[in-house]
């Protein structure tokens, strides 16, 4: 099937810069970065002269408007050299989103061309020591005081913390609400009483910071409050989480395309028993299962990202947990299996398919566990199950009778009773 059926052409195109700089700014200094722990600028200069940034951005605020079927394109051949950097990139599509979805027209047009153009990095500030999957459990406190929000507490885990220059940050304003407690507020770097406090010392993705965020009485403008009405900041954060985890299911469909990549080099190559182990039948079983997960990986997450941008806002929530559980645990499946075609030598920090490995794992962790993630699925599927009513025939007498309303008669399958 020739790939402009389903992509746009602006989409393949941006894919294939964000293969270029991979293989030319990414890949090169991966593992260094990877061991020292050091973000890697050069490459971000790369995808930001390129336009790479733009890809999120809508087109009034100077963007490409390209969807996030063309950043889950881009997302994913960047993480495919180092999913470090694929986080990287992509956590500035995740803490835009907020002001791209519920921003005033003031507030869009203040960042987002300055997000576009590469100028300001971004981060999400939601997660807290005591508040991780249970995101409306947060503490860190905003107060009013006249035309200022006072931001007190800290926060846990904020990628590119450091680097980013724009901080959507997610407090409590009203806490005796059950519903409207939160709000979403744009903390910028060099804000007195913004600092940022322990640098975690991580597993994998070295290369992006992972940091702890500290506000002490850090005052703010109401104007930085994003959507300018407090209450709405948990509607915010789920509503860009469901944007942005396709771009973490994408990290992953790169990532498990990179350890596959390197194993199968390695495996063509390796010989064992004076033949290379790729024509071992029980190498060829992992190398075929590997290539068929991610290959199922990258369309439900193709498809998940066509859903967004043609609008199916009801649909999202499953499709976007689906695509980020999914695509996450197969690229951890598929990292262990490299290692594991690698043999002895997979083990060894020698070589990238060592931090491919370390670098699988918070896939799926961050942005929603995978248990969360599962949990939002069945939540959606028990919904839906409600509109799947005319199978009530199909079901025992005693269930049938516990659907309350409209009678359905006349049914073959209804068997003994059509319930009451
Ligand atoms: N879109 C819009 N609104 C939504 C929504 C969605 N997808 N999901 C829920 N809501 C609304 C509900 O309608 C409800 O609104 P009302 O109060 O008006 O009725 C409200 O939000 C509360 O919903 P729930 O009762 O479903 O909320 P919950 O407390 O049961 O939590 C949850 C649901 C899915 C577990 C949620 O807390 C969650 O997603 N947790 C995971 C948090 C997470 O992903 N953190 C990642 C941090 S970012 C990160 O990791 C980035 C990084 O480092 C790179």
């Amino acid at each position: 099937m020739p790939n402009n059926i389903v992509f746009s052409e602006l989409a393949l195109e941006l894919q294939a810069t964000a293969r270029e700089i991979a293989r030319k700014h990414v890949l090169p200094g991966a593992v260094k970065h990877d061991k020292e722990q050091k973000y890697n600028f050069e490459a971000a200069r790369a995808v930001a002269a390129a336009g790479l940034f733009k890809t999120f951005i809508p087109k009034e605020y100077g963007g490409h408007g390209a969807g996030v079927l063309a950043l889950a394109l881009v997302t994913e051949e960047l993480a495919r050299a180092d999913s470090g950097f694929g986080v990287a990139f992509a956590v500035n599509a995740l803490g835009s989103f907020p002001i791209i979805l519920g921003g005033t027209e003031e507030q869009k047009k203040k960042w987002l061309p300055q997000i576009a153009r590469g100028d300001k990095f971004v981060a999400f500030c939601l997660s807290e020591k005591y508040a991780g999957s249970d995101a409306g459990g947060l503490s860190v406190t905003a107060e009013e005081d006249g035309d200022h929000y006072v931001i007190c507490g800290e926060k846990k885990w904020t990628t590119n913390g450091g680097v980013a220059d724009i901080y959507s940050v997610f407090c409590v304003t009203d806490p005796t609400s059950k519903s409207r407690r939160i709000s979403a507020i744009v903390v910028e770097k060099g804000t007195p009483g913004f600092t940022i406090g322990k640098v975690e010392d991580k597993m994998g993705i070295r290369t992006v910071p992972v940091v702890e965020t500290h506000f002490d009485r850090c005052r703010v403008p109401k104007t930085n409050l994003i959507g300018g009405k407090p209450g709405m900041g948990f509607k915010h954060a789920m509503m860009t989480l469901d944007y942005a985890r396709p771009g973490v299911a994408a990290q992953a469909v790169g990532a498990a395309q990179g350890s596959l990549d390197l194993a199968l080099v390695y495996a063509n190559r390796r010989q064992q028993f004076g033949a290379p182990i790729s024509s071992f039948q029980m190498v060829q079983k992992m190398l075929a299962d590997m290539a068929m997960k991610t290959e199922a990986s990258r369309w439900l997450v193709y498809a998940c990202a066509a859903a967004i941008d043609a609008g199916m806002a009801d649909t999202i929530s499953k499709r976007a947990a689906m695509a980020k559980c999914f695509a996450t645990d197969t690229a951890m499946e598929v990292a262990t299996d490299a290692v594991q075609i690698f043999g002895g030598y997979g083990f060894m920090e020698d070589y990238p398919i060592a931090k491919c490995f370390r670098d699988a794992k918070i896939l799926q962790i961050y942005e929603g566990t995978n248990q969360v993630q599962r949990m939002v699925i069945a939540r959606n599927l028990v919904k839906e199950a409600e509109g799947l009513a005319y199978l009530r025939p199909y079901l025992p007498t005693e269930v049938q009778k516990t659907y309350k309303g409209t009678e359905i008669r006349g049914h073959a399958a209804a068997g003994a009773s059509s319930g009451g």
